[in-house]
């Protein structure tokens, strides 16, 4: 018996089910099966190398000669370049920037060998016209406006393509199904095509692909396990800064970061990011503190605002932008049991500043000294930093890379740093004052007395 040719697919999470139900059986989402008719073998048994034989893992991978993308912040956090045969999904909201950077990097990397752009968005006439708006050079670049998979791999096929963008996933179908593009069934197909022929002939493929608003599943996240390497633009909105993270690498570090600026010529790097968040204005202000993260592969420096407010109706509310907000409640409550400090009957609103989302604990200090701060309407010193973690019984922990972290913090001009008592250098670092605490409650009065309150540096710290 020929097994079943039709499964269900869900929208939501991706999931197969081999029968039709009014919910997911995987994620439990309602009325989000759609029918695919699945190609069972043919293209799907056939394997990654042209002919499989066992090899012995020492002759299985020689040296990776890696592709420039041109642009040293992207080369970063793809782990030092472009590695042939790999596939790297860019997703992103629309408009953020996925076609202007990698028309960028198609151009670069035309220069030196073949490279297609297939466009399903845009119409090739509009994708040149912006290349000469970019004033890139052409080189090997060929522009396909066509949305057709199979036509994408044979031209590909037919210019030993060295790179093969897909602009974007979304718009491109397959003929070995019948649901429509973007579709979930579609979107599997296509990218496993994809990634099929990019272990077989070696080229690297990129993908574009949307995020919805609601960073719905739909789309580029079903994608992420069949892909080598998936990056995320990440961008406060009207903020002309962009940052690429990568959340998965089979051939680099994962969350690292690179920066870059959208300005009139497309994409531009930003080398030394650590300072770009820090738009502060010349005088401190009452809730705003200045913390040292190293999420991201490298120390950044990132101001955190607070504001807090009487409540005037209702249950209190808890808004943290960039940081997570369960943390914050618990935070609320070490402040309330350890610090002296009782937010309850207050609105408490917490932002990163610069759309950046931090993911480390280091936050958990800054965060309770800016919450004080706004309360009690107490300026924290313009040339303070602050960064540690924050235990439930009240104690200030180490965190990694203290170090580092107050040699960035010196080099940017900050005068003394508020730091875990682990977290003190052995040798003194010249020119900057550190006073290294151990409980929230000496925090608070190291924060808004004297000791970090030092003499004010030689050099004012930089703002950008
Ligand atoms: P785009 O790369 O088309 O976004 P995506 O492919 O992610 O949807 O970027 C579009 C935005 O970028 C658009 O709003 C205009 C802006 N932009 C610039 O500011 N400068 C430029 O040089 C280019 C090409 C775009
Ligand atoms: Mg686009």
């Amino acid at each position: 018996m020929p097994r079943a040719s039709t499964v269900y697919l869900c929208s939501a999470c991706g999931g197969e089910t081999l029968k039709w139900q009014g919910s997911c059986p995987a994620c439990g989402a309602w009325n989000v099966l759609e029918q695919a008719s699945a190609p069972r073998g043919g293209a799907r048994s056939r394997s990654l190398a042209v002919e499989a034989a066992p090899l012995p893992l020492e002759a299985a991978g020689g040296e990776i000669q890696r592709l420039g993308s041109g642009i040293g912040e992207l080369d970063r956090v793809l782990g030092g370049g472009i590695v042939p045969g790999s596939v790297t999904l860019l997703g992103g909201d629309p408009g953020i920037g996925k076609s202007t950077l990698l028309l960028q990097v198609a151009a670069h990397a035309a220069a030196g060998a073949p490279v297609l752009y297939a466009t399903g968005e845009e119409s090739g006439a509009q994708v040149a016209l912006r290349a000469r708006r970019l004033a890139l050079a052409a080189g090997a670049l060929e522009v396909l406006p066509e949305t057709h998979l199979e036509g994408i791999l044979a031209r590909a096929a037919e210019r030993s393509a060295a790179l093969l963008v897909i602009d974007s996933i979304q718009t491109v179908e397959s003929g070995a199904l019948e649901t429509a593009p973007g579709a979930v069934s579609q979107l599997k197909e296509c990218a496993a095509q994809l990634v099929r022929f990019a272990k077989r002939t070696g080229t690297a493929v990129f993908l574009i692909g949307h995020v919805t608003k609601d960073g719905a599943i739909a789309g580029p996240r079903v994608l992420e396990h069949l892909v080598d390497t998936v990056l995320y633009f990440e961008s406060e909105t009207a903020s002309r800064y962009r940052i690429v993270r990568a959340t998965k690498n089979r051939f680099g570090a994962v969350n690292e970061l690179g920066f870059f600026a959208m300005t009139e010529g497309g994409l531009r790097e930003v080398r030394n990011p650590s300072a770009i968040f820090l738009a502060r204005a010349p005088e401190p202000a009452a809730g705003s503190i200045v913390t040292v993260t190293r999420d991201g592969g490298r120390p950044l420096l990132i101001e955190l605002q607070a504001l807090v407010d009487r409540m005037r109706f209702g249950a209190p509310r808890r808004i943290a932008q960039g940081l997570d907000a369960n943390r914050l409640a618990m935070l609320l409550a070490v402040l309330n049991r350890h610090g002296g400090v009782s937010l309850q009957e207050h609105d408490v609103f917490v932002n990163a500043v610069g759309g950046v989302r931090i993911d480390e604990t280091a936050w958990d200090l800054p965060v309770v000294i800016a919450l004080a701060s706004s309360l009690a309407e107490r300026v924290v010193p313009g040339t303070l930093v602050a960064f540690g973690e924050i235990g439930l019984t009240g104690e200030v922990r180490p965190v990694a890379y203290g170090e580092e972290r107050l040699q960035e913090a010196r080099k940017q001009g900050f005068a003394s740093a508020l730091v875990p008592r682990e977290n003190a250098p052995r040798k003194p670092i010249e020119g900057l004052n550190v006073v290294p605490v151990a409980r929230v409650d000496e925090a608070l009065a190291a924060a808004f007395t004297g000791s970090a309150h030092s003499a004010p540096p030689a050099r004012a710290p930089a703002r950008s």
